[in-house]
């Protein structure tokens, strides 16, 4: 997870909010950041099921969001 993350993750308390993850990336994908979230804000919901794409895919992502925002039901 990238320090800027880390910094406003420690700064602000997020209890009783619900965190979305999203990211774009090279290859790494997530690795710990859903876990580190959670560490860092045992007060929040992070939602397990982030988007995640890799910067080669992007053309996918419009589609790929949309799916995901329905899976998540937050798109009808
Ligand atoms: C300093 C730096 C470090 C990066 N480290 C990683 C990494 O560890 N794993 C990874 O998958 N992508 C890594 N990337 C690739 C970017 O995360 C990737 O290009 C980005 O998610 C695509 O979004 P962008 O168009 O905003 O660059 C790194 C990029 C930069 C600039």
């Amino acid at each position: 997870m990238p320090m800027i993350l880390y910094s406003f993750l420690e700064q602000y308390d997020l209890s009783g909010k619900t965190i979305v993850p999203f990211i774009t990336s090279g290859a790494s994908g997530f690795s710990g950041t859903i876990g580190t979230m959670q560490e860092l804000q045992p007060g929040a919901n992070v939602v397990e099921n982030g988007y995640s794409i890799t910067r080669n895919r992007m053309e996918e992502a419009p589609a790929g969001v949309a799916a995901w925002l329905k899976e998540l039901g937050y798109l009808n």
